[in-house]
């Protein structure tokens, strides 16, 4: 047996620090500090993120190795998210990692984010656990991104279709906000629905040609009902907000599967999984389960805790560069906007 990989992963790309100790494919911390700030702005203002992402590297850090046990003499490499995400907020954690693995001479990994969200299939809490088989296609549904990607391998994906204008996380905490909820309004739509009929309003349901999605119609859509039952009973939404949700995110998740479905029998692949912060969305995951008990297929979800932003995603898709040698270098920057099947 080869001796132990050990990683220290960093997360910084928006409004979430992480970090976490893998043991290769096993995380022995993840720590995540979630920022509140942004809260009463309704959606993450950069400038605060960043702030917030200096003041919670360091005490995140710290939490991390003391939870895994691990002193830093131990590490054999460090993975960061390099892209895509907010400038100052990846700039933060790049930073971080790269003084720190100058300081204890180790490799650098930088891992592009949204692939982390699919590798977040890989972490295992013992071995005999199913992960995917190569090819599978995996829908990635954040709040910045909507892809369907076919997984030929860890370090090979190709995005057979993605949104052309909103994202999926987008559309719904857009909802949210014109119903008043709280941000990030996702999960907010999600727990309202659980008491509500998803077919007693009507929504319209886009229509782009192959696996591309749209959701800006679909916003819109709701926000002019909304308003047109508003100018007659001004506690609409209030009395109706239950049924609303429920058939609005009707309406996101059947079109989210309906091109799913689609994409995997085009490309002939039957293991299906979800991956990004709105695969946490329990209606979405009950309907993949239905597709896959209907078809013969097989289903793959995250555990709750690596849907949306965290470290170990990271760290399982360093570890796997790691194996690979795709190590970075003191050169590589933060990448704003970084196209997931050039990421490597
Ligand atoms: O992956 P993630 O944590 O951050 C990005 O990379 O964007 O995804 C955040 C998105 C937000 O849009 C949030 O509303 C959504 O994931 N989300 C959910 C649920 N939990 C998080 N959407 C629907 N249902 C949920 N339970
Ligand atoms: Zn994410």
């Amino acid at each position: 047996m080869s001796d132990p990989v050990f990683l220290l992963a960093i997360e910084s790309s928006c409004d979430e620090t992480s970090a976490a100790v893998m043991r290769n494919d096993q995380v022995l911390s993840n720590i995540i500090a979630t920022q509140k700030v942004h809260e009463k702005f309704g959606g993450v203002v950069p400038e605060l993120a960043s702030r917030a992402h200096q003041q919670h590297i360091v005490p995140v850090v710290q939490q991390a190795l003391f939870e895994a046990e691990i002193e830093t003499h131990q590490l054999s490499a460090i993975a960061y998210t390099q892209g895509p995400g907010l400038m100052g907020a990846l700039l933060v954690g790049a930073s971080f990692a790269k003084s720190m693995a100058l300081a204890l001479n180790v490799p650098l990994l930088p891992v592009h984010h949204m692939r982390a969200h699919i590798m977040a299939h890989f972490i295992r809490s013992n071995q005999d656990e199913e992960v995917p088989e190569f090819p599978f296609m995996c829908l990635t549904v954040s709040g910045g991104h909507t892809q369907l990607v076919l997984v030929h391998s860890p370090l090979d994906m190709q995005v057979v279709g993605e949104t052309i204008d909103d994202a999926a996380g987008e559309a719904l905490d857009k909802a949210a906000k014109v119903m008043g909820l709280p941000y990030p309004g996702g999960p907010h739509v999600d727990r309202l629905s659980n008491d509500g009929d998803p077919h007693k309003y009507t929504f319209t349901t886009p229509q782009i040609a192959g696996f591309n999605y749209s959701f800006s119609g679909l916003k819109t859509n709701l926000l002019y009902f909304l308003r047109e039952k508003n100018t007659h009973d001004s506690n609409f939404i209030q009395r109706e907000l239950n049924h609303i949700c429920a058939s609005y995110q009707h309406v996101v998740t059947d079109y989210l599967i309906a091109k799913l479905e689609a994409a995997a029998q085009h490309f002939n692949v039957k293991q299906l999984a979800l991956a990004g912060g709105v695969s946490a969305n329990s209606a979405l995951r009950a309907k993949l389960a239905a597709l896959c008990a209907r078809k013969g297929w097989q289903a793959f979800v995250p555990p709750m805790s690596y849907c949306t932003d965290n470290a170990a995603m990271i760290g399982i898709s360093g570890y796997y560069q790691f194996k690979q040698g795709h190590s970075g270098s003191w050169y590589d920057v933060p990448r704003a906007s970084w196209p997931l099947d050039r990421a490597l």
